[in-house]
């Protein structure tokens, strides 16, 4: 199976924890672009979601189905969006579409997240993928000192700017073997709005699309 078509299997796959008549949590991505396809065919008995981007906002839109301001709801039951990597924990690095922030926000309303993904994210210790980080322009340079401090080459990522209107900085040569206590320290850091580790709010429950089919794993 191609990757693109594992993605679609794990964007099908995630269809399974949608309650219907509850708003749904969506993140962004390629992956998933397939969950929204799939959720088309049960687009009737969900009443909307809350988008994590512009880029899943038009997709949702396109097909009908109503997105709602993240401030219009209080909690969310599930929170379905992929990852650039996963570990045997759940933790995640996230941000490589450059969505993290929002993605942060609307994990954080959500009592549950679904990671789906191909088995190529599965990994043993985060930071293979270079971490993103959105800061506040100003702030960057010291931010990349900061990075380099700790053994990470830090650039800024060309041509992007968030939905938020901030620069991104990719991190790499990190290997992250303490996801939850990195995610803390960076958030310390002035200027720095999101930091891509995602270990406060790790995935519950990841999809994983193999070769076999769809395996699921517990957290
Ligand atoms: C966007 C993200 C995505 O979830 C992550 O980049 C995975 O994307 P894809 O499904 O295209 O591999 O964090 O900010």
């Amino acid at each position: 199976m191609t990757q693109d078509e594992l993605k679609a299997l794990v964007g099908q796959a995630a269809l399974q924890y949608v309650n219907p008549g509850e708003v749904v949590g969506v993140g962004t991505g390629s992956t998933v672009d397939k969950f929204i396809d799939a959720l088309v065919t049960i687009k009737d008995s969900v009443p909307g979601a809350v988008s994590s981007s512009n880029r899943s906002t038009d997709r949702l839109r396109a097909h009908g189905i109503r997105v709602l301001d993240a401030g219009e709801v209080s909690k969310l039951a599930v929170y379905i969006d992929g990852a650039d990597e996963i570990d045997g924990r759940g933790f995640m690095i996230k941000g490589g579409g450059a969505a993290l922030t929002r993605e942060k926000i609307v994990a954080d309303l959500a009592e549950r997240f679904v990671c789906i993904a191909d088995e190529s994210k599965l990994v043993q210790t985060l930071g293979a993928f270079p971490l993103p980080v959105e800061v506040i322009a100003m702030a960057v340079p010291q931010v990349i000192r900061r990075f380099e401090a700790l053994g990470g080459q830090a650039q800024v990522r060309s041509g992007v700017i968030t939905d938020n209107g901030h620069p991104i900085v990719d991190v790499r040569g990190l290997s992250i073997t303490d996801p939850l206590g990195m995610e803390t320290e960076v958030n310390q850091w002035p200027g720095v709005v999101t930091v891509g580790i995602f270990a406060r709010h790790r995935a519950r429950v990841c999809l994983l699309g193999t070769a076999a089919g769809v395996k699921t794993l517990n957290f």
